[in-house]
């Protein structure tokens, strides 16, 4: 079975190191931002992360964020179902993030990793008495899965974790464990992504996608009561394919057997875009091509978040100045403040080019 399963994906080379790191309100050398062994977090899986893109706009020379305090929101959220006390607003770690992009000085897209977690180096399952740590880094990424010509899911043997065991709404490190089992198990048998059923038997999403399906003219999609993460591209995709495409999007229950006599499928989320499913378990999903609405939908996601439709420039944060021809990197501020680490506020300095720390 070995033989056949393409596993480059996954062997492929790590992702660059960052230059720099977000680190409890401060822009910090990445190998600044180490931890010990004993941290709570990396035993018990009391995390939680999110996920955002920077897309490089070459005509504008701008790195736009798609709808970073959004995320932050539901990440501020994650931290409250996990106890978690954050001294930081979504606007603290949308600015926090812009200066770190600053100092990475990117000019390519990217992915930005957010990630809040109990940092005491102490044995004992519990969130009370713990105190969280806030940081962030970004590295440059292309497509997630890969496949631009649509993807084959396996509907998994792993259900996906329900509101009573761990949130589905909050992104929390140990829920992951559940994602990865799941997705790993899919590649191994030669597909190129899960998908769960909940604890209700219905379609639930992917690995780390929210799921859509075309059924007799309407697109529908689970509702958030049915263990899904509410995920901002699902939320967008829905607003798109509402006001821009003309579509119906009906939130409900999916059941699997609906999944296999669906007109098209597709995925949703920050990494995935919008990507395409042609085959689930083997079964051509429509004719087994990318289907019309998939297709149209991914060319309007696609300017959207590089900042090329102008009613939604709105949700893209550009972090660079107005001309964007030059990083606005802290160097001056380095010197200045003689502490090594970057400062909320202080004063940027223009670099040519990415810095190393
Ligand atoms: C389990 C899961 N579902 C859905 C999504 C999509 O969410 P978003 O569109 O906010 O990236 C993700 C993203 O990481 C995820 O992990």
């Amino acid at each position: 079975m070995d033989k056949k399963v393409d596993l480059k994906v996954d062997r492929k080379a790590p992702a660059p190191t960052p230059h720099w790191a977000y680190l409890d309100g401060r822009v910090v050398p990445y190998r600044q931002a180490s931890f010990g062994l004993l941290t709570h977090a990396l035993n018990y899986g009391t995390g939680l992360f999110a996920g955002l893109r920077g897309y490089w706009n070459a005509d504008e020379r701008q790195l736009f964020v798609f709808r970073p305090e959004d995320h932050f929101r539901r990440f501020c959220e994650s931290a409250r179902l996990l106890r978690m006390e954050l001294s930081v607003t979504p606007a603290d770690l949308t600015s926090g993030l812009l200066e770190l992009l600053r100092a990475e000085g990117y000019r390519e897209n990217c992915y930005i990793r957010p990630l809040a977690f109990y940092g005491d180096e102490s044995i004992g399952v519990r969130l009370h008495g713990l105190t969280p740590v806030v940081g962030m880094a970004a590295v440059p990424f292309g497509s997630y899965l890969g496949k631009e010509d649509g993807v084959h899911v396996a509907i998994s043997s792993w259900t996906r974790v329900s509101d009573n065991v761990i949130p589905a709404r909050g992104k929390f490190a140990g829920s992951y464990v559940n994602s990865a089992l799941a997705r790993t198990d899919a590649v191994l048998a030669g597909f190129d992504e899960a998908l769960l059923l909940n604890d209700h038997g219905h379609v639930c999403e992917g690995s780390v996608e929210n799921v859509f399906m075309l059924r007799n003219g309407s697109v529908v999609t689970p509702p958030v009561t049915d263990d899904v993460l509410e995920g901002f591209t699902r939320a967008t995709v829905i607003h798109l394919l509402r006001e821009d495409m003309g579509r119906t999007v009906v939130e409900r229950s999916i059941d699997r057997t609906e999944l296999y006599l669906a007109d098209e499928v597709f995925l949703t989320g920050t990494g995935a875009e919008i990507t395409p499913v042609t085959r689930a378990d083997h079964r051509a999903i429509g004719e087994g091509r990318i289907g019309p609405v998939a297709a149209e939908l991914r060319a309007r996601y696609m300017d959207t978040v590089g900042g090329r439709v102008s009613k939604y420039r709105g949700w893209c944060r550009p972090v660079y100045a107005a001309t964007g021809e030059r990083a606005a990197v802290t160097a001056g501020a380095l010197a200045e403040n003689g502490t090594g680490v970057l400062r909320h506020g202080d004063p940027a300095e223009e670099l040519p080019a990415r810095r190393a720390p």
